[in-house]
């Protein structure tokens, strides 16, 4: 059977870094759960479905075409046939992803998929239930964190409009799959790491 890497934590926390880090090093497909989030929100979006309704996105979530495949190691998205890119990276996408990401019946639906992987092979999940609801019993579970600053400032180096603080805020005061540390979840600040000390950081705990 395939075992699975659960990284949850907050935005910019290093979660995508890390993740590609161990992937390399592990040879572990990579999946990137935000992306799924980001897609259905992208198509919410798209046609014209206020995010903050639920019922109306629920209603797009059931005719949407969504669909989840392994691309040379990594997760990929494809809306009505067609591969996901930068487009779910936008400012439209960032403010509104929380909300989506609070309805229910979005998250069953994403989570199903996302345990689907899989079958493909060994996996490194992030996201941000991924040790507490898409593989609770993983004995592997990162929880990443950085200092507030520091995250809003990785965003601004890439060149991103994304105010974390308030998806923060969203993604851990929701009913559903709040953002919370994963019981037995090792805690990685990766604040003051670079990216080879974080991923040191990050395989000692592994293997403890
Ligand atoms: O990479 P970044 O931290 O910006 O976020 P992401 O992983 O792309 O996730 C975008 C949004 O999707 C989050 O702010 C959450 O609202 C939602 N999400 C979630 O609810 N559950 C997950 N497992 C992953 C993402």
């Amino acid at each position: 059977d395939h075992v699975a890497i659960a990284i949850d934590g907050p935005a910019a926390s290093g979660k995508s870094t890390l993740a590609r880090q161990l992937a390399a090093k592990l040879d572990l497909i990579m999946v990137n759960s935000g992306e799924m989030y980001r897609a259905v929100t992208w198509k919410v979006l798209q046609d014209g479905i206020d995010p903050k309704d639920a019922e109306a996105v629920i209603a797009a979530l059931v005719e949407m075409d969504i669909e989840c495949s392994v691309a040379e190691g990594r997760s990929v998205v494809r809306l009505d046939g067609r591969r996901t890119g930068d487009e779910l990276r936008s400012e439209a996408v960032n403010g509104s992803v929380s909300a989506v990401a609070a309805i229910p019946e979005v998250r069953n639906r994403l989570v199903e998929m996302q345990r689907g992987f899989l079958e493909f092979g060994n996996v490194i999940m992030e996201g941000r239930d991924i040790g507490t609801v898409v593989f609770p019993d993983t004995p592997f579970k990162i929880y990443l964190d950085a200092d507030a600053g520091v995250r809003a400032g990785r965003r601004v180096a890439v060149g991103e409009v994304d105010s974390v603080e308030d998806r923060d805020r969203e993604d851990s005061r929701r009913k559903t799959a709040p953002l919370q540390v994963a019981a037995g979840a090792a805690i990685l600040d990766t604040s003051g790491h670079t990216i080879e000390s974080g991923t040191e950081a990050a395989l000692e705990l592994l293997r403890e």
